[in-house]
């Protein structure tokens, strides 16, 4: 299973989940993947378990919300390889709430690791892309663009950004030949989720599959193969997002009628953390009372 020999992969938030996955698969067809993240270990050890199975992989930590430190990245790949093939990336938090009740820390927070990298990524590596021979970018977008759900703005609001750049960036680069996809899977078990599935904030909807972080990956490496523009996993979705983006009450609507409860539970969820965050500025107003009240 070749057909990427000496091709150079650089995969953003590669380090476990589905970048991982997809490293594996790419340095399996004979690419050179370069794996980032921000946890040194385990990038190391995802580069190990490659380089294990014989394939080719190099390990540079990086935080993609700092855009000096994707240009100094950009800097070490152009220094030991000279060019970029593929460009995955697949940086993300996971943050779910009601918007009434968004912690802005946490939410500015998504914007900037799933939308801003992925433009930090993007200036940075377009030297470096244009001088490869398969030039792609593959943005790991998410089904929660076309179907999103109540508690997903903190993390699909920044996906829906993402759907912006890409649109915008696949017509200034297909001038050069330079292909921008967009790949959407469903829900994947990964760390990313773990905790978060099938509790209350979380519901699937019937039929909706939890895909393997390997099912999401091979939807990746197809997506760039073929150079696909949009790919949703699993396929059989690619109808049902393409509906719900033309009738979003019908994701609603189905919601509604197939989560036992779902209203019951959006309006329980919604007040619960209304509360608590009225509790907590309550708190916080005590402190600055008690601490701004002059001595004596
Ligand atoms: N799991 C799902 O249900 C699902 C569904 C649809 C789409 N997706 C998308 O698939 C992609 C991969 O997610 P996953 O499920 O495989 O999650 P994951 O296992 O948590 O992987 C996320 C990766 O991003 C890295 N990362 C996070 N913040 C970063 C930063 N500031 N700079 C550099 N790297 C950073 C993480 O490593 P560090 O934390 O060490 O930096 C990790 O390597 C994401 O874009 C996600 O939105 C996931």
């Amino acid at each position: 299973m070749k057909g990427m020999r000496e091709e150079v992969v650089v995969l953003i938030g590669g380090s476990g989940g589905i970048g991982k996955a997809s490293a594996l698969r790419f340095a399996a067809r004979g690419a050179r993947v370069v794996l980032v993240a921000r946890g040194r270990d385990a990038l190391e050890a995802a580069a190990e378990d490659i380089r294990r199975q014989g394939g080719e992989a190099e390990a540079i930590p990086a935080d993609v919300s700092d855009p000096v430190a994707v240009h100094r990245l950009a800097e070490e790949v152009a220094a030991r390889y000279g060019r970029v093939d593929v460009l995955v990336y697949g940086a993300a938090v996971f943050y779910l709430a009601p918007v009434e009740a968004l912690d802005l820390a946490r939410a500015r927070q998504a914007m900037d690791i799933n939308y801003w990298g992925a433009v930090h990524a993007v200036q940075a590596f377009l030297p470096l892309l244009r001088q490869g021979r398969r030039k792609c970018i593959a943005f790991i977008s998410s089904l929660s663009v076309p179907c999103t759900p109540a508690f997903f703005a903190a993390y699909a609001a920044p996906k829906h950004a993402l759907h912006g750049l890409a649109l915008s960036l696949r017509q200034e680069l297909h001038p050069e030949g330079i292909v921008v996809s967009l790949i959407a899977p469903g829900p994947v078990d990964t760390a990313l989720i773990e905790g978060h599935l099938h509790q209350d904030m979380y519901r699937l909807p019937l039929g909706v599959p939890v895909l393997t972080a390997d099912e999401a990956a091979e939807g990746v490496v197809q997506a760039v193969l073929r150079r696909k523009q949009e790919w949703v996993v699993p396929r059989r979705f690619g109808a049902a997002a393409r509906l719900s983006r033309a009738f979003p009450s019908l994701l609603d609507a189905y919601y509604r009628w197939t989560v036992r409860g779902w209203n019951q539970t959006v309006r329980r969820v919604t007040e619960q953390h209304r509360a608590a965050r009225g509790a907590a500025r309550q708190e916080g107003a005590q402190e600055d009372v008690t601490t701004s009240a002059p001595a004596g």
